[in-house]
């Protein structure tokens, strides 16, 4: 059975492009992995089709009821399930993370309000909670995509090459090298000799050492 991703939302059509194009497309036509959208009001009760209110104890802003997300839960919920809410204070995405989120079974993403979520929907419906960095999205959602992204990358079949899993910043926890392709000299630059004298060893050793320099210009705290 594949991975099943439910994404509860405000916003269902912000990931009508996601969830279509590219390699998670692909992976998603293949039968990798199968992305359920939810629209959050179509589990309100009232006229208006309210979703959120006023803060208890006063502040700016509005707050998603507790009704539409337990009840959008408790139905699409399965055994094992795991629940997880899209926010700034979650733990952080890392790629240990997303591997061991595309190993689930069944996985419901929440995507939040921008000023907040009932208390009571975390304590009780939510497992896990998760951000994609520090800094602050209007809502969940695009937090959702990244995250479906990411973890859709270490679904077996998902990427073509196995290989390109491997090879790539973060497993190594070094940036990675640059890559040239044809024509060997375009405007005036050329791609670095080394890369076209077929030497493999010389090669391996001159990318290695383009990553160590980019890391450490661009992230030195990956080396230490
Ligand atoms: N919702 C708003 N900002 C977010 C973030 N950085 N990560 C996850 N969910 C969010």
């Amino acid at each position: 059975m594949p991975l099943l991703v439910d994404v509860l939302t405000l916003f269902p059509r912000m990931l009508d492009g996601v969830l279509a194009e590219s390699i998670l497309g692909k992976g998603i036509a293949a039968g990798h992995l199968a992305v359920r959208v939810h629209d959050l009001r179509a589990w309100t009760t009232d006229k208006h089709r309210t979703t959120d209110d006023r803060p208890f104890g006063g502040g700016a802003g509005m707050v998603l009821k507790p009704e539409p997300v337990f009840a959008a839960i408790e139905q699409l919920q399965t055994a094992g399930c795991r629940r997880i809410y899209l926010t700034p204070d979650g733990t952080p995405l890392s790629p240990v993370l997303a591997q061991e989120l595309s190993r689930e079974r069944h996985l419901i993403f929440l995507s939040g309000h921008y000023e907040g979520i009932d208390q009571r929907i975390r304590d009780r419906v939510i497992d896990q909670e998760i951000s994609i960095g520090d800094y602050v999205l209007t809502n969940g959602t695009l937090a959702a995509a990244v995250v479906i992204d990411a973890l859709a990358r270490f679904i077996p079949g998902v990427l073509g090459e196995e290989k390109s899993l491997t090879h790539e910043s973060f497993t190594s926890k070094l940036l990675d090298f640059p890559q040239y392709t044809r024509p060997a000299e375009f405007r005036g630059m050329s791609v670095p000799e080394v890369l076209l004298s077929g030497n493999h060893a010389e090669i391996e050793k001159w990318r290695v050492a383009r990553q160590v320099e980019k890391t450490r210009q661009v992230r030195p705290d990956l080396l230490k």
